[in-house]
Formats: C-alpha cells, structure tokens, sequence
C-alpha cells in the first residue's frame, strides 16, 4: 500500500480528523435542564408539604455552605414563564425540569392531588409546547416528602409501590403531552454519596448497609414505573421512559489499576444500570461478589447486596427506552497502599468496598465547586463504556455543565467547558459509534447548588437573587449554546471574548 493510502486508512480508522468539523447528526436535540427544588422555590405555598429538603436546609443549615437554602431560590414558582422565554431565546428543543412530589402529591400518596400544584405543572408544559419546547419531566430529584422519609424513605421496600402510585398519576395528569419521562435522577447521588455523606439522603448516613437498600429499592421503583408506563400508557400516548444516571469516569493510575478501576465502575454505575441494560439482568457479577464476601469477612450473615428474586430480576431486566446520561467530573482510582489509611468517608475521595483510593490529576482544572475537577476525555470514555457494557443502547446526555462562582457575564471557562465537551461527545458519536440523541446543558439558571448552595453557580443565564423579581440575565455561555444549536459548530466565535449585553 502506498504511503498516502496508509495515512488515508490511518486517518479514517483512528479518526484524526478535526472534530471542529464534525458535526451532530439530524434529530440530535439540545436542551437544558433544572430540578424543582434547586429553582422552584414556593416551599410551602399552595399546599405544598415539606420534603426532605426543607428539613434539611431549615433544621440543619450546618449542611449547606452559606446556610442557604431553596425557600425562594429562582422563584420558577412565579417567574416559570421566564424559564420559558429564555429557553426559547436560545433555541432549546426540551427543556429539562422536574416535579415536586410534595407539591402535587402533598401526602406523598395519591389520595389527595394538590389543585394548584397540578396547575402548576399544567401550566408549564402548556407554556413549552406553545413556543414549540418539548417537555422532558424528570418525576423525582431528591425532594423526596418528608412524610415518606419519616417512613424510612428509599432505604424502606414500600417506596417501590409509592413511587410507582406517583408514577401513574404523573402520566395519567400529563402523558397525554409529556412524551420523555426520566424517572430518577442521578441514583448514584442518592444512595451512594447520600448514604455515605449526611445532607444528600436527609440526614440518614449508613454506608455499608443503607447505600445498598436504597440501591435496590431505586433500581425497582424505575423498573415498576418503566413496566406501568409500557403496560398501560405507552399505547394511548407513545412516549418513553428512562432514568438519568451520574457517572464519574475512573481513569487507572496504572496499568495494574485496570481491574480495580473496572470494578470501580461497576460500583458507581453497573449496579444502577446492569439489572435493566445487561443482557442477563441482575447485579453486576464483580462487584456483587466483592459485597459478598466483604459481608462475610465483616460478620454479616448474608450479603448487605440484597438479592433479587427472579420474578425481580425479570421485572428490571429491560425496563429502558434509552440511558439517561449525566456527566460533569473524572477522579484517578488506585489501589490503596498497606499503610494508607482510608481517610475520608465520602466516595469522592475513596471507594471503602473496594480498598481504592480516588485522586484527581493536578493539571485538571478545578471549578468552583469543591469536587469538580474538568477532564473531558472522561466523558467520551464513559460513553464508550456504556456501549461495551450495554450495546447500542440510545444514550440522552441528560446533564453536563460547569460551575463558577457567578460574578461574570463573560463566563469564558464555562464556554470552554462546554466546547470541550461537546467535542467528546462529536468524537463518540462519529469515532466511537455510540448511538447518542440529545444533549442537556446543566442549567438553564443558576439556582439552589444542595449542600453548596448559592456559592457556586451553574447556570447559563445568571440569577440576580438579591432581586425580589430574580431577573435573568444572558451569560456569554448562553450566547455560545444559542450559537451552537443554530449553527451545529461548537467552535467558539472570535466574538466571544466581550462582555455580553443582550442575547
Ligand atoms: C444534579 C444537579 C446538580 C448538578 C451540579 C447533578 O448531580 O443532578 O441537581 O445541580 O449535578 O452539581
């Protein structure tokens, strides 16, 4: 072969093109994303009962950075119709927002469906579609009533039925106009960081058996809310059903980290993906075996892992339309040395069920909040890794963005943040094959930051929050999304590098 038709092969088998040039392909959708809590506000308008979160901000503001806490927030309760002209100024396809199980469901059960927040919801999706805005409806994102906590919340079984009962009265109230559903968000903060650091699973910390009910029982709540969906709604209304994982991807620090990083993963997300997306269903074979036996070896009488039965199993195993895919950070794994103590309880640092320790490279950029650390190469791997473990799985990128401390309007290192990995994402879809449909940018405003509160800002458009009114105000990473879903290149104008006034 000659010289230039090996380079030509060369070229075209590693894909050593400019990923400037590489465009998404037709039908790839763009949105943004919010969550009820973080922007909503209202916390005990209309009916509303408190959720967990209200608990924890007014009980324990020790939790939160700057003892803030989302009893106003961005003030959407009020000012939704804002949400909706600026995510029509950019040029959204969806707009990615959740509902408040305490506001439409103050009970936490379906006997008594509260009038105005069910208004509440109407209105909203009614607003979107009007401008053109698909409504993609996250059912749960942490705001769990606190009545159904005091009952044990997602460590209790029953929280599968609960779920299931909220389930069926969201696609009864809205499925007719609802057509993608994402039923939980970001298991892996709920049960992993929730169980092991205080604030995420209000208040109830129990690592080594806790992280692994809530585990099960999240896994089980998706899979009877997928099932409900496919059995009685799915006919009448065509839409689809998915859940919204957090991945962090785990680059080994050495070639002899390889096994551990992949057990690593299998910990972080096989167990909340395997039992619906593997092939044979069930936990992960690695990592239920590693629980096994550190069980034992503990004393335990069986594995803190619960079992699934077989009628479980089958219930989970293929209950997806696509994957849900939130992606912000990366951390190094490596074994931990026999002199190392594991310091930290949080699974940001170490993963105790496996003896590893997590690191994070010193020239990976750090933001503004205290465990985001910007590696982009992360993302593309992870998405690969989604596509060795589960095929040629539909992937919605439900979540990705970066965070600053908020002064700016010209927000150039999120911009940057954003392009690089918009790049990783072109290169899965053209290099690595990976069937990806739509990408969300983490978030439309800045708002409520959990146990960061407003010290850390994630949105495109700033939030003015000493003003009653909470204006919004374009950031220049707002103007470069806007630019990107028009023009379908993700480089960055020259223009850029001004202050922005009016998108
Ligand atoms: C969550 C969001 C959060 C974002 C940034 C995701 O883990 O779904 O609620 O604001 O990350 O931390």
């Amino acid at each position: 072969m000659s010289p230039w038709r090996l380079f030509a092969v060369w070229l075209l088998a590693e894909g050593a093109w400019c990923a400037s040039e590489l465009k998404f392909p037709p039908g790839f959708k763009f949105g943004a994303a919010t969550s009820a809590y973080q922007i909503e506000g209202a916390w005990n308008a209309s009916g509303k009962s408190p959720s967990t979160w209200d608990t924890i901000t007014h009980t324990r503001p020790h939790h939160i950075i700057d003892q803030s806490s989302g009893d106003i927030a961005c003030d959407s309760y009020n000012q939704w119709k804002e949400d909706i002209k600026i995510a029509s100024d950019l040029g959204l396809d969806f707009y990615r927002f959740s509902i408040s199980w305490p506001r439409l469901l103050p009970t936490g059960f379906p006997d008594a469906i509260n009038e105005d927040g069910r208004r509440y919801y109407d209105n909203l999706i009614n607003g979107l579609l009007e401008m053109g805005i698909e409504p993609m409806v996250t059912m749960y994102h942490w705001d769990l009533p606190q009545r159904l906590q005091n009952l044990g919340g997602w460590a209790n079984p029953k929280v599968v039925e609960w779920f299931e009962d909220y389930a069926r009265v969201l696609y009864k109230l809205y499925g007719d106009r609802v057509k993608t559903w994402i039923t939980i968000n970001e298991p892996f903060s709920m049960c992993t960081l929730g169980y092991a650091m205080v604030a995420f699973s209000a208040g109830v910390t129990d690592q080594d058996v806790g992280t692994y009910l809530c585990i099960k029982n999240v896994v089980m709540a998706h899979s009877k809310a997928w099932r409900l969906y496919d059995r009685d709604f799915r006919n009448k209304f065509g839409g689809r059903v998915g859940i919204a994982n957090q991945l962090f991807y785990l680059k080994p620090a050495t070639k002899e980290d390889e096994e551990i990083a992949s057990l690593g993963h299998e910990f972080f997300y096989g167990l909340y993906s395997h039992p619906m997306y593997s092939k044979e269903g069930g936990w992960p074979a690695g990592i239920e075996r590693v629980i096994e036996q550190n069980s034992k070896k503990a004393g335990f009488a069986r594995s803190r892992l619960p079992p699934f039965t077989d009628e479980e199993k089958e219930i989970a195993r293929g209950a997806y339309d696509f994957y849900g895919f939130n992606y912000y950070s990366s951390r190094i794994i490596r074994r931990r040395g026999d002199e190392e103590d594991l310091l930290a309880r949080s699974p940001f640092k170490n993963i105790r069920e496996l003896n590893a320790i997590l690191e994070v490279d010193p020239t990976w950029k750090k933001s503004s909040s205290f465990w985001f650390y910007v590696y982009p190469p992360g993302m593309r791997k992870l998405l690969s890794w989604v596509k060795d473990q589960y095929g040629d799985v539909e992937i919605v990128i439900t979540e990705n963005g970066y965070s600053s401390t908020g002064t700016e309007l010209n927000d150039i290192d999120r911009i940057k943040y954003y392009r690089d990995h918009l790049e990783q994402v072109l290169l899965a879809i053209h290099k690595d094959k990976v069937n990806i449909t739509g990408y969300t940018a983490w978030s439309l405003i800045d708002n409520f930051e959990w146990n960061e509160g407003y010290s850390t800002k994630f949105g495109l458009y700033e939030v003015n929050f000493n003003d009653p009114k909470r204006t919004r105000t374009a950031r220049d990473s707002a103007k470069y999304y806007k630019n990107v879903i028009k023009t379908n290149d993700i480089e960055i104008p020259k223009s850029f590098n001004i202050i922005s006034d009016e998108l």
